[in-house]
């Protein structure tokens, strides 16, 4: 049997689609002169006609599940955002900034999970071994349990998974990973993607959960590959102010759970600890009385948090362009928000510069974020602050109307646990809701309803 032919493909540097042909612009993308070169060796397979597949089909009623086979590690804020614990079998990215604690985070993992289930396989291809243990003695996370392998090469890797036999394998990071089948350096697109895909097949095969570290650009995006984000099963997210010690552990993707859950930590002298009252440290700082300050309940995952929301407005350049800067806000419901303010309400934003920021490093994308919004940048526009006492949720229209939102039980009682008296809310979650007394809800049907409660008390 004549050897097969090396393949030649053209894959983009961006977005990571394939192409038999070369050509000047990924039709995929868009982005040009993205394309590269690349020689994949052939896989080994039988020359010609039907092949015998690899496993029969099976009636869908007769598969079975191993849902009930999560295996939580007792890292409260670690369990909840896989939902519940660890799936054997399943493939988890962690991406985050360099230096926000995903090599910390694993290897407390890693040290957990080795207690309770048995051997870890720790490939460190960014950290020598040493320094991998100087880590886990500060971190009192050695064990006998855990191995280490510092390592580049993905065939290596696969080797010392038939060697030791590891309940978890967390491969930090999958950019240091390299095929000597495929071109390319390590970190490049084609490798990078390649080693994801080996690692998800043997996972899948063998049952092994793994995790594999990926660094994330400047942008934000996992550095190059988007494309890993398809290959694995679970894509979690890794940030937090750098200089501050609150981490966010949210998960982007999941195959076998809920998405936009979320995590908190914080980062000690003792590694990664759960935060224990999430919505209490996220308004330890709020500055009670200042205008521009509201507090918002909002749904994240499977549980209400309450955030801070700060405004800033003052008087745009006379003649220029006002500005509009949001961190943590959505920037388009923000433009909604801004102008029905403006139509609406006739509050007088297109002559004021806006600045927004949600405290604590936390992203409020969801609709029922809007109400806080309008009530914060009223409250800076007029100087009047909010009562401190009260929480807001609520979606806004176009008409100026307040619009009900999912689980308003859940977010008013989160306010009456952190002592809030008063609940800013929209009349169409008011109805029938049970709430214990000592919560006064204000039901509203307008934004101009709302300005005039919050800022009246
Ligand atoms: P690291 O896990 O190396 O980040 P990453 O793998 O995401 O690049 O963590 C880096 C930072 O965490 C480093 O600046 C020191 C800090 N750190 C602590 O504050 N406490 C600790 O116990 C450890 C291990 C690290
Ligand atoms: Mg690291």
């Amino acid at each position: 049997m004549a050897r097969a032919k090396r393949k030649t493909q053209y894959v983009c540097q961006e977005c990571g689609a394939d192409y038999p042909k070369w050509a000047g612009r990924c039709a995929a993308c868009g982005t040009w002169n993205s394309l590269v070169e690349v020689h994949i060796a052939p896989r080994q397979t039988a020359s010609s006609g039907l092949q015998q597949p690899a496993s029969e089909p099976v009636a869908l009623a007769h598969v079975t599940t191993d849902t009930g086979a999560r295996r939580p590690i007792h890292l409260s804020e670690f369990d909840r955002v896989l939902g519940g614990g660890i799936l054997p079998g399943a493939v988890m990215l962690l991406g985050g900034e360099p230096g926000i604690g995903k090599s910390t985070l694993l290897l407390q993992v890693a040290h957990r999970y080795a207690e309770m289930y048995g051997p870890v396989l720790y490939v460190s291809g960014e950290e020598s071994p040493a320094q991998v243990r100087l880590r886990a003695e500060r971190l009192k996370a050695l064990s006998e349990r855990i191995f280490i392998a510092g390592e580049t090469d993905v065939s290596h890797v696969l080797h010392q998974i038939e060697r030791i036999g590891p309940q978890l394998v967390i491969v930090d990071s999958i950019q240091t990973m390299a095929s000597a089948d495929i071109d390319g350096l390590p970190g490049s697109l084609t490798q990078v993607r390649e080693a994801a895909a080996v690692f998800q097949r043997v996972a899948k095969e063998k049952g092994i959960p793994m995790f594999l570290v990926g660094h994330v650009t400047k942008q934000g995006g996992l550095a190059g590959p988007k494309v890993l984000e398809h290959i694995v099963d679970v894509v979690l997210q890794f940030d937090g102010e750098r200089y501050t010690q609150h981490r966010l552990l949210r998960t982007v993707k999941n195959r076998f759970g809920a998405t936009s859950e979320l995590g908190l930590f914080e980062m000690t002298e003792a590694g990664l600890l759960p935060i224990a009252d999430p919505s209490g440290a996220l308004l330890a700082e709020r500055p009670v009385g200042s205008p521009g300050s509201v507090v918002v309940s909002s749904q994240e995952g499977s549980r209400a948090l309450l955030v801070e929301i700060q405004a800033l407005v003052g008087p745009a350049p006379f003649g220029g362009t006002p500005r509009r800067q949001v961190s943590g806000v959505d920037y388009s419901r923000t433009s909604i928000v801004l102008a029905v303010l403006e139509r609406r309400n006739g509050l007088e934003l297109h002559t004021h510069d806006v600045y927004l920021n949600v405290a604590g490093g936390m992203r409020l994308e969801e609709p029922a974020a809007d109400l806080g919004i309008a009530v914060a940048i009223a409250s800076a526009l007029r100087g009047r602050p909010v009562d401190p006492e009260t929480v807001i949720f609520g979606e806004i229209g176009l008409a100026g109307e307040v619009r009900a939102v999912s689980y308003a039980e859940a977010r008013a009682l989160e306010a009456v646990r952190l002592g809030f008296r008063r609940c800013l809310l929209p009349a169409g979650n008011a109805r029938g809701l049970k709430v214990p007394e000592r919560l006064q809800l204000v039901p509203v049907t307008t934004v101009a309803e709302a300005l005039a409660a919050a800022m009246s008390a």
